[in-house]
């Protein structure tokens, strides 16, 4: 058997500076520097996030070598996002990993920011999904529902309309007067309330696709009114009204899913993305696994949000087909998944 090879990946198609080394599914480092810069404006700056990438990249890199404990002679491939995500940030992320991958003479493999968080479940010992597997990919960015029939041949079976599942958690919370990101903050205090106490109409949204921007203004206007009759209405409330949100938010993924399964017939289920940390989702894909003969797969906590280990398994799955990729690749803010 052939030495797995080293691949490092840059991420950086956000808010978070990424860099990591993995071998084989060993991830030896795992670096991310995360930007507190954003905090005080309740959501991504994108002027602000490309600046604190540039400021971030090269102490990253730096730090997920040492910790590999790897020279770049070690690397065969250096692997980087190039979409979908913000421009400014790939413009980043792209720039530097080609021209620092070209002057250590090692190739450079673009990789689809979509297409990774799925990967992510091939990254350490953890049992790996079968194919094929519908993998539920839900961020702060994204909301799809993909069938994976291997590792480079994925079909988008659906998605949000409007805003990602991850937007919805945030903007909410947003209106709650909490921090971003909000997805965590209303995760905590759900754990502690009453998710029957308010309730909140479904939107119909044809086949497997979803929309979450009418969940947001129902929330909103019903915050309002509670407001306008007591102005601690979401102080005094806030764990029932979190708990009622995330009921409301995962109500739509679960349908969605759940249709999914029973229009493919495929029980083998994976979650991924941000908000795959919701302990609410968890618990619901657990429950199913029990009733339903689901075989869910939920990856460890740190491959679910945005990191470049994630990327470096899809630069390892590229790599492996043999194929070589040009220095012309732009950043694709828009990048779909190709459809199989
Ligand atoms: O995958 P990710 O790190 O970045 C994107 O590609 O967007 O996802 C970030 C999103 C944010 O919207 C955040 O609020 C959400 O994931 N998130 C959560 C939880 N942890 C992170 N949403 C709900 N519950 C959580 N525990
Ligand atoms: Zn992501």
């Amino acid at each position: 058997m052939p030495q797995p090879r080293y691949i490092l990946a840059i991420e950086s198609s956000c808010d978070d500076t990424g860099v990591a080394v993995i071998r084989g599914n060993e991830v030896l480092s795992n670096v991310i520097a995360n930007q507190s810069v954003h905090a005080k404006y309740g959501g991504v700056v994108p002027e602000l996030a490309s600046r604190a990438h540039a400021q971030n990249i090269v102490p990253t890199l730096t730090e997920a070598l040492n910790q590999a404990n790897i020279t770049p002679s070690d690397l065969s491939a250096v692997a980087y996002t190039y979409g979908p995500g913000l421009m400014g940030s790939l413009h980043v992320g792209v720039a530097f990993a080609k021209s620092w991958a070209w002057a250590h003479g090692i190739p450079s493999i673009p990789v689809n920011h979509m297409q990774a968080h799925v990967l992510a479940h091939f990254l350490g010992p953890t049992s790996n999904p079968e194919f094929p597997f519908i993998c539920l990919t839900v961020s702060g960015g994204h909301t799809q529902l993909v069938k994976v029939k291997s590792a480079l041949d994925m079909e988008v079976l659906g998605e949000t309309r409007d805003d990602a599942a991850g937007e919805a958690f945030d903007k909410v919370a947003k209106l709650m007067g909490l921090p971003y990101p909000g997805g965590p903050v209303l995760d905590r205090l759900a754990r502690e309330g009453d998710s029957k106490r308010f309730q909140f109409s479904r939107p119909r949204v044809a086949g497997l696709d979803m929309s979450f921007s009418g969940l947001k203004t129902q929330i909103w206007q019903f915050l309002q009114q509670g407001q306008q009759k007591d102005p601690d209405f979401v102080g005094s409330n806030k764990h029932d009204i979190a708990a009622s949100v995330q009921a409301a938010i995962l109500g739509i993924l679960m349908e969605k899913l759940q249709k999914a399964v029973d229009e493919t017939g495929v029980k083998e289920v994976a979650i991924a993305g941000g908000v795959s940390a919701n302990s609410g989702l968890r618990k619901l894909l657990l429950s199913k696994e029990e009733e339903s003969g689901w075989k869910v797969h939920i990856p460890p906590f740190e491959f679910c949000t945005d990191n470049a280990a994630m990327i470096a398994m899809a630069g390892a799955k590229l790599n492996e087909t043999g194929k070589s990729f040009p220095l012309d690749i732009e950043p694709q803010p828009r990048l779909l998944l190709s459809k199989g």
